[in-house]
């Protein structure tokens, strides 16, 4: 269980809290959406969930171990929004081995199987991929470092229909034997196999649906 306990936050430059005492318990194997409006928190929460940014308060447990900024930020694959614009490597290949230059080949095929671009040509650039494909490739990069929790934040803005459907099909299949935190405007979306969503409003964070 992923456990959060009195979790505050403020931006040095900000005049309120973000997050304001934030409790939240996530079972092993959930996907769990978190909602709320343009400028509520969310990305700060996940940024702190994952130990990007330092928490002022509050502590934060994994299978009942607290753990450090450093710890979680092993603990943690996050996607961030519009991942694509942070491609870097010239092929699909390189790509996915930015920080991992000794991953074994069948790991990465394993991996893109699991995100299903097993007939992708590695040689090509990430950018000749389509969106939801492009998607699918950052969660695809995540995947490769065996995290314990995914954190999505709006992994479907800016994407048509057929590429949110396709976005939406993938977590599918990682639900049941992966831990998953998504912040959405969409929930709908995601409804079907998460199991529960949580609302963030004026620093705080409540359930809405069970
Ligand atoms: N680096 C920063 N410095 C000061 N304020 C910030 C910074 N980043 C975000 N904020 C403010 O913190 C609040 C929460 O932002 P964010 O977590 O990005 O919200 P959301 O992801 O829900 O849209 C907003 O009011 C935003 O303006
Ligand atoms: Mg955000």
């Amino acid at each position: 269980m992923l456990e959060l306990n009195k979790v505050s936050y403020q931006h040095q430059t900000g005049k309120e809290q973000v997050l304001s005492e934030v409790n939240l318990r996530i079972n092993e194997n959930e996907i769990v959406l978190i909602c709320g409006k343009s400028g509520s928190g969310k990305t700060t929460l996940l940024e702190i969930i994952s130990g990007l940014i330092k928490a002022h308060k509050g502590k934060i447990y994994w299978k009942s171990k607290e753990l450090s900024d450093r710890q979680r930020r092993w603990l943690c694959g996050v996607i961030f929004q519009f991942p694509e614009r942070y491609f870097i490597g010239s092929t699909i290949g390189k790509e996915l081995k930015i920080g991992q230059k000794s991953i074994r080949e069948e790991s990465i095929s394993e991996v893109l199987k699991k995100v299903g671009l097993e007939n992708i040509n590695l040689k090509m650039p990430p950018e000749k991929l389509s969106g939801g494909q492009q998607r699918r490739l950052a969660v695809a990069a995540q995947l490769l470092r065996n995290p314990n929790i995914i954190l999505m934040d709006e992994p479907t803005a800016g994407l048509d229909w057929s590429m949110k459907n396709d976005v939406s099909k993938l977590i599918k299949k990682l639900s049941g034997n992966n831990t998953i935190i998504i912040v959405t405007h969409e929930p709908n979306i995601f409804e079907e196999y998460s199991t529960k969503t949580f609302y963030l409003e004026r620093g705080e964070l409540s359930l809405l649906r069970r």
